[in-house]
Order: C-alpha cells, then sequence, then structure tokens
C-alpha cells in the first residue's frame, strides 16, 4: 500500500452503501457477474463471502455445501480448486448467467482494483478451519491490495479467523459480524481491535448501538432492503448499509 494502512482507520474510506454478494439477488451472489452487474447499478463497495478450497486458494461462496449454488454434491472447503474451477456456479439463478465461474479472491481483487472500488471481505470458514482461513484471506488480501490507498476491510462472525487475520495482517482493518449477542462480545471486539461492528439489522436497538460504537469506530448493518428498515437505520445513524437491494439503493 502507498501509506502504511491504519486499522485504527480515523478516515472512513468506505462508501455508505454496500452491495451484498456483489448484487444482492439481482445476479448469481458472489460472482464476477454480480460484481459487474452491482457496478452497473453505480455501486463502488461490494460485501462477499470468502472460503479456502481444500487446497488452499482463498474463493467466494457463501454456503458450505456446493448444492444450492452449483447443484453438485458435498462442501467447498472440501474440494481443490481444480474441482471447483470446473463448477457452475450461475445456472441456479436465471439461464442467462449459465457457465459463470466460481471465482476466486485474486479474480475480484483484480476487478475491484482496475476499477477503483472497495470491499468488504467476509471471512467465511468452513467449519474447522477458521484460523487457517483468516490467516490465509489476510495473507492474500496484503498481498492483493498492496499499493491500493483503500485496504478491504475483513469481517467474521468468527473471532478465531479475525485473530488470526490480525496477527497476519495486523494493520487490515477488522470489523465482528453479530448476528446474536453473545457473552463477551464486546471485549472481544475490543481485543481483536475490531475498527467496525456489523450488526444483524434486525436486532440492533438504540442500546446496542451505543455499545457497539464505544468498542469500535464505526457501525454497519446487513442486510438491509426494505424503505422502513433503512429509515431505521438512519435515524440510529449508522455508518454503512449492506444491501441485496442494488436497484432500489444505487448510491448515485
Ligand atoms: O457480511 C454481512 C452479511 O453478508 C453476513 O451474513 O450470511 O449474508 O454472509 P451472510
Ligand atoms: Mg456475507
Amino acid at each position: 500500500m502507498t501509506q502504511p494502512m491504519e486499522a485504527s482507520m480515523n478516515s472512513w474510506p468506505y462508501p455508505y452503501w454496500i452491495a451484498h454478494r456483489g448484487a444482492g439477488k439481482l445476479a448469481p451472489e458472489n460472482t464476477l457477474a454480480a460484481f459487474r452487474l452491482g457496478a452497473t447499478h453505480g455501486h463502488t463497495c461490494f460485501e462477499c463471502d470468502v472460503k479456502l478450497s481444500r487446497d488452499g486458494v482463498p474463493f467466494l461462496m457463501h454456503d458450505g455445501e456446493l448444492a444450492r449454488t452449483t447443484g453438485q454434491a458435498g462442501n467447498g472447503g472440501d474440494q481443490d480448486w481444480s474441482e471447483l474451477a470446473a463448477l457452475d456456479a450461475g445456472a441456479w439463478h436465471s439461464p442467462a448467467y449459465a457457465g459463470e465461474p466460481l471465482p476466486t479472491l485474486e479474480r475480484i481483487a483484480s476487478f475491484i482494483r482496475s476499477n477503483g472500488f472497495t470491499i468488504n471481505l467476509e471471512i467465511k470458514p468452513t467449519p474447522g478451519v477458521e484460523a487457517l482461513t483468516g490467516r490465509v484471506v489476510a495473507e492474500h488480501a496484503l498481498r492483493l491490495w498492496a499499493g491500493s490507498s483503500v485496504p478491504p476491510l475483513l469481517s467474521s462472525f468468527r473471532p478465531e479467523a479475525l485473530a488470526a487475520a490480525k496477527d497476519a495482517a495486523p494493520n487490515l482493518p477488522r470489523g465482528l459480524l453479530m448476528d446474536h449477542y453473545w457473552e463477551g462480545w464486546a471485549d472481544i471486539a475490543a481485543q481483536l481491535g475490531c475498527v467496525a461492528i456489523i450488526c444483524n439489522q434486525r436486532r440492533l436497538d438504540a442500546d446496542i448501538a451505543a455499545q457497539a460504537r464505544s468498542v469500535a469506530k464505526r457501525l454497519l448493518v446487513y442486510t438491509v432492503n426494505e424503505p422502513s428498515d433503512v429509515a431505521r437505520m438512519q435515524t440510529l445513524g449508522v455508518d454503512g448499509i449492506i444491501t441485496d437491494a442494488v436497484d432500489r439503493y444505487p448510491p448515485r
């Protein structure tokens, strides 16, 4: 990176609107086609889910199992990249996207950087390899975003993954994802040096929002698609919204 990346992030470099899984539900999630569609709606910041193939290649997929988005049996993390690269991750969505491949993180980084976009990489480990996934994704992120003025925001529901990412790349910014508010979450977020708490909008209220802001400077929310929910989040003063509704909420 041209300047040392600051995990403390005094100035926030990410846009308010973040396109969930590339383009929400309008294109096959976590594919390059989705990112391209999100961009045609004016989005410049994207969220995606990153896991490891059996042979350690970071690639984009949400589920542990391959069935929903590729029609294949088994878990993504149990196959080598050479096998995963041959799968169709678009046909399940609609015929227009048939043949769309699962993308590597490297391919998505190339798209993001070539266009001057920014990204939130959600570390989505296969169960049992949380720390390994955090470390490898962080190492790849450091390499793939070298020289960039805006680093990827690394996030995870899994503190073990964020801890490993912190060890591997202490200056990459981190965000703790929260669905349910488990005991001790705020202390863990502080220990992990998180710059953001990223909350499920359905379980966010003013008390949680205040607590999140007391441990991390920024509060983001997922996945906010309905106007009434957007209004509620704006009343709570969130710093960013992850949305599937990339057509309803184009950032410009
Ligand atoms: O990163 C925000 C959001 O993507 C977390 O939930 O299940 O859609 O990955 P999920
Ligand atoms: Mg996600």
